[in-house]
């Protein structure tokens, strides 16, 4: 567990060639300039910065919550692509977890959560193909966390499809995927900005 800025460190620290990684990059709210167009340029090139650093013959997956502010909808699965295109990498799956029951309406953040897996060498055959829609995010750690159930299922895939032996998540808040990632046999790196909570993604364990 590193307390750094990824920005910094994922450039200095290449990852193990058994590593895949999953990670949540940060949303426009969490930075104090609230400035969309600032965040969507940050956004950008931190989401092109992980998908490079990620081992050729392994798997990124990035989970993101859309949001929907001023009256304009900020599509996150598109800024991902249009990151991973930009670094060549191929998109392999595109998954949405549902955070609200199929038509309820949602208001500042919509009723589902995108997975996307992009990867430069590895393919996703047709028969080896998993669900698309999931239908819960499962239990949270806090409220900007990643939802349980769902990490569960990309951290199988990257583990039984990507041949992945270690999870890196360079925006690791508390450190849900970590800990998802040790209890279902793999080793973990985190790397974390806040302090604070890169101690809690120390301790974190889940079952
Ligand atoms: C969406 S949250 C991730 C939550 C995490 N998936 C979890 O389950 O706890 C994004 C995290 O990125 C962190 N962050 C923001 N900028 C960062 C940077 N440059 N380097 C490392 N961490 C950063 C934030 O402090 C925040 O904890």
């Amino acid at each position: 567990m590193h307390a750094a800025d990824a920005l910094q460190w994922l450039p200095a620290n290449p990852l193990p060639l058994d590593a895949a990684v999953l990670t949540s990059l940060p949303d426009v709210v969490e930075f104090r300039h609230r400035d969309t167009q600032r965040w969507r340029e940050w956004f950008l090139a931190a989401a092109e910065l992980v998908v490079r650093s990620t081992p050729p013959t392994s798997a990124v997956v990035f989970y993101q919550t859309d949001v929907k502010r001023d009256g304009v909808w900020i599509d996150k699965a598109f800024l991902v692509q249009q990151a991973a295109a930009a670094a060549g990498a191929r998109l392999l799956w595109h998954k949405v977890v549902c955070r609200a029951p199929a038509g309820q309406t949602t208001f500042a953040r919509p009723g589902y959560a995108h997975l996307l897996c992009f990867s430069h060498t590895l393919r996703d055959a047709i028969e080896d193909a998993t669900p698309d829609v999931l239908p819960e995010l499962g239990g949270m750690t806090w409220a900007r966390a990643m939802g349980l159930a769902a990490v569960r299922t990309a951290v199988a895939w990257l583990r039984d499809r990507a041949g992945a032996r270690c999870l890196v998540d360079p925006f690791c808040g508390v450190g849900t995927a970590l800990a998802v990632a040790n209890a279902m046999g793999l080793r973990a790196i985190g790397v974390e900005r806040n302090a604070g909570r890169a101690e809690k993604a120390r301790q974190l364990r889940v079952e």
